[in-house]
């Protein structure tokens, strides 16, 4: 494995290895979700992170379709870029919500979004260094995939046990 590749791997690690102290739990290494589907299994009962969490997964899903297809370069760097700034957006509005509503799963939603946000970044620190790699590429969409799934099902929906109306 070339250098490139390993930083890679030890970014998702470390992401990964401090999600899964923060909850108590193993968090295995990322496995292959074919493609980003939205189901009902995700609601959260709050039509607005609903709805970013579809955009989220389109994003993600248009990403893999690309990064297995020829268009990989641009689709990724575009991606990178929208992605760091949706997320950011969709964590902070998640995060009020949460500690609005007294939901119990806020602290480890917070340090979850911390270390996903730190996993892009490195991602966008490695294109910066190195271009485009579908090595790469391709480690970020698995985690991405590992992580949305894990964390909206485990963390985010928690909410719909803390919400009366459905307004944020
Ligand atoms: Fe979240
Ligand atoms: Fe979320």
């Amino acid at each position: 494995m070339n250098r490139r590749s390993r930083e890679a791997d030890e970014s998702v690690e470390r992401a990964t290895t401090w999600t899964s102290h923060q909850l108590g739990y193993l968090f295995p290494r990322a496995p292959y979700y074919p493609w980003m589907q939205w189901d009902e299994l995700y609601a959260t009962g709050f039509a607005q992170i609903d709805q970013q969490h579809q955009t989220i997964f389109k994003s993600v899903g248009d990403l893999r379709r690309a990064i297995e297809s020829d268009d990989g370069a641009a689709a990724y760097a575009q991606a990178l870029a929208f992605l760091d700034r949706y997320s950011r957006d969709h964590f902070g509005l998640e995060e009020r919500c949460m500690a609005k509503h007294r939901c119990p799963a806020a602290q480890v939603n917070k340090a979850q979004h911390e270390a996903m946000t730190q996993l892009l970044a490195e991602h966008r620190r490695l294109h910066t260094a190195h271009g485009y790699d579908n090595h790469d590429a391709h480690i970020l969409v698995n985690a991405l995939e590992h992580w949305l799934h894990n964390h909206i099902c485990r963390v985010d929906r928690q909410l719909r046990h803390c919400v009366a109306d459905g307004t944020i």
